[in-house]
C-alpha cells in the first residue's frame, strides 16, 4: 500500500502497490458550475446555466496539487424545482458551447487550515483575472478547513477563506454508517489525515455555514457563469444572502458542493430578484499518472481571495 496526499493534512488516496506509481496518481474530479435564477423580468420564473467540466490533479508532496480544468462546457438547464441544483439539468436536446474557464495548469498550496496560494507560470500576456477566479472558485471545493480530528465534538466555529472573503464558518459533523458507493471502473480507497480525525468505516458529513455578514468580504461575490448564455445582465450587483457547503467523506467518496444565494441589484439599487450559485466537485478516479509532473519555469504566485477586496461589507449597498 502507498499514500498520496489527496487533500493535504485531511485526506490521502491509498493506492495498491500492484500498479505503478513511478509519477504518482492523477485525481480526475467532475465538477459542476450551476446558476439558477428567479428575476423579476423572467416573472420569477426559474432558469438555469451549468458548466460542466473535469478537474485533474497531481499531487507534488507534501502539500501541493497540480491541477488542470479539461473538457469545460456549458449549457442552459431545465430548471424543475426553483433553487434545487440536483433537480436542474441539461435538456435531453440541449447543446453545449465550450466555455474558457482556465486552460492552464495551476497549482494549489494548501497549509493546514485550507488554502494558502495558487501558482501559475507567468505569461505574456498575463492571464486574465476572471481565469484565476475560476480557478479559486472551483478549488474551494478542496477546503475541509478546521481540524475535525476530535471525534467527540460535533460543532465547531472557525475562520475561513472563500471566494467572498475571509468569514467566520459554523461546521457541523455527523458520522453514519458506511454504504458501499465505490463505482465499477475504478474502486479507490481514501484514508483520513491528522486533521481529519478517524473514519472508522463511516461516512463523514461536514455541514458548513458561513456567517456572511461577517465576512471581510470582496467587492462582489465572483461567479464566472454569471452572465454567460444571457440570464442575467452585466452591471448587476450580488449581495450574499446565505453561503453553505457540504462535503461528504468515506472510504471511497469526495463530494463536495456549496449554495450561495444572493439577491440582485440594478446600479440603482433597485432589486432584480434572486440567484443561487452552486458549485459541485466529486472525484471520479484515480490512476497512475503517465509522465514526469512538470514544474513552472517563471512561477507567479496569486493569493487565496481575489484580488480587489473591500474590507467594509456594506460599502456597495
Ligand atoms: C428541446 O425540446 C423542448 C421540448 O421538446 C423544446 O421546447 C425546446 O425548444 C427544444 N430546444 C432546442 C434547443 O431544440
Ligand atoms: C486568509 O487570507 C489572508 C490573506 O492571505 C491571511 O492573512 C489569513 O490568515 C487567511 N485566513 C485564514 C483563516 O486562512
Amino acid at each position: 500500500m502507498m499514500l498520496f496526499q489527496l487533500i493535504p493534512f485531511f485526506l490521502a488516496a491509498q493506492v495498491s502497490d500492484k500498479e505503478t506509481w513511478k509519477f504518482g496518481p492523477e485525481y480526475t474530479f467532475s465538477g459542476e458550475v450551476k446558476m439558477i435564477t428567479s428575476l423579476d423580468s423572467d416573472k420569477g420564473q426559474y432558469l438555469g446555466t451549468g458548466l460542466y467540466l473535469k478537474l485533474k490533479c497531481r499531487p507534488r508532496e507534501p502539500d501541493v496539487l497540480r491541477c488542470k480544468m479539461d473538457d469545460t462546457k456549458i449549457t442552459r438547464l431545465n430548471v424543475q424545482d426553483g433553487f434545487n441544483p440536483e433537480k436542474a439539468t441539461p435538456a435531453a436536446n440541449e447543446t453545449y458551447r465550450p466555455f474558457n474557464a482556465i486552460e492552464v495548469p495551476f497549482e494549489i498550496k494548501f497549509n493546514d487550515r485550507g488554502i494558502e496560494s495558487y501558482v501559475l507560470e507567468k505569461s505574456d500576456p498575463v492571464l486574465p483575472d476572471f481565469c484565476v477566479n475560476m480557478a479559486r472558485l472551483v478549488a474551494n471545493q478542496l477546503i475541509i478547513g478546521t481540524d475535525l480530528s476530535d471525534t467527540m465534538k460535533p460543532t465547531y466555529r472557525s475562520f475561513e477563506n472563500f471566494t467572498v472573503g475571509e468569514c467566520d464558518v459554523d461546521f457541523k459533523v455527523t458520522r453514519s454508517p458506511f454504504k458501499d458507493e465505490a463505482s465499477k471502473e475504478n474502486k479507490f480507497d481514501l484514508s483520513p489525515l491528522e486533521k481529519l480525525g478517524k473514519l472508522n468505516g463511516e461516512i463523514m458529513l461536514i455541514e458548513k455555514k458561513r456567517n456572511v455578514k461577517e465576512c471581510l468580504r470582496c467587492v462582489a461575490p465572483f461567479f464566472g457563469t454569471r452572465y454567460t448564455l444571457g440570464l442575467v445582465y452585466r452591471d448587476v450587483l450580488s449581495l450574499l444572502k446565505t453561503s453553505d457547503s457540504k462535503i461528504e467523506i468515506s472510504k471511497n467518496k469526495f463530494l463536495s458542493e456549496t449554495n450561495n444565494e444572493n439577491d440582485l441589484y440594478d446600479q440603482n439599487r433597485k432589486k432584480l430578484g434572486k440567484v443561487l450559485d452552486h458549485v459541485k466537485l466529486t472525484l471520479e478516479s484515480i490512476f497512475p499518472a503517465k509522465d514526469q509532473l512538470p514544474t513552472f519555469n517563471s512561477p507567479i504566485i496569486k493569493g487565496v481571495l481575489p484580488d480587489k477586496c473591500d474590507k467594509d461589507p456594506n460599502s456597495q449597498y
